[in-house]
């Protein structure tokens, strides 16, 4: 009897207004097309009660919400959302695509609000066990570029309400993980144009694909 092949945990991560959305669904139809079983899910959020939380995260309020409870928040709506929807996938052998996961706590609470990364590396620890993504698609834009965009989409949430510097934050976080792991990000240029940061999804992807397709357990 041949072994499940195990799913793979995919991830996509940048700054406001990199195109997220878009390239989220590019990724989808690639994995349509290879007839890879998937899920698409994202962070904070991807079960009933995770978006409760995603909720109480991204919505203005008047009450300052501070650093340590937003970080906390975050990893109670990732608890559920492993616990519930990414891991049972992957030991079904299917593909978790997912907007968003850990990279956006160290970029977002770690370099944006300055928490520890010690602490959210435990809290890591804690909450995912081994738990990381196989791969994880870092769209990369300036900072002013995806403010842009974020504004021309009506109205700001929590997050996007925050200035200029604390997203030249976020973005350094984000570059700070892709150098420290290399091997696990595919770093693309969303500033360049629609069709050639498709192309290079595809290609950093496809080494991925071709793996599964072949039967591979890793
Ligand atoms: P979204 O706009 O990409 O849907 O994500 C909602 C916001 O949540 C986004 O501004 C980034 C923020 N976020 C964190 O601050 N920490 C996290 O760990 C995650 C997953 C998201």
């Amino acid at each position: 009897m041949s072994l499940p092949r195990k799913g793979r945990f995919i991830t996509v991560e940048g700054t406001e207004g990199v195109g997220k959305s878009t390239n989220m669904n590019f990724i989808r139809e690639l994995l349509d097309t290879a007839n890879i079983p998937h899920i698409v899910s994202r962070e904070p959020g991807g079960t009933p009660l995770a978006e409760e939380i995603r909720n109480v995260l991204v919505v203005p309020r008047e009450e300052k919400m501070c650093e340590l409870s937003e970080l906390l928040l975050v990893f109670a709506a990732r608890a559920q959302h492993i616990n519930q929807l990414i891991r049972p996938a992957l030991e079904r052998g299917e593909w978790v695509l997912c907007d968003r996961f850990t990279d956006a706590t160290f970029a977002y609470q770690g370099a944006g609000r300055g928490l520890s990364t010690a602490v959210i590396s435990s809290l890591q620890d804690m909450v995912q066990g081994e738990l990381r993504p196989d791969c994880t698609v870092l769209l990369d834009a300036p900072v002013d570029v995806g403010m842009a965009r974020a504004g021309a989409r009506g109205e700001l949430d929590r997050f996007e309400q925050e200035k200029h510097t604390f997203f030249e934050k976020v973005r350094a976080g984000y570059l700070e993980r892709v150098a420290a792991e290399p091997e696990r990000f595919r770093l693309i240029d969303a500033s360049a144009e629609l069709a050639s940061v498709q192309r290079e999804i595809a290609a950093a992807l496809q080494p991925q694909i071709t793996a599964y397709q072949a039967g591979s357990h890793v």
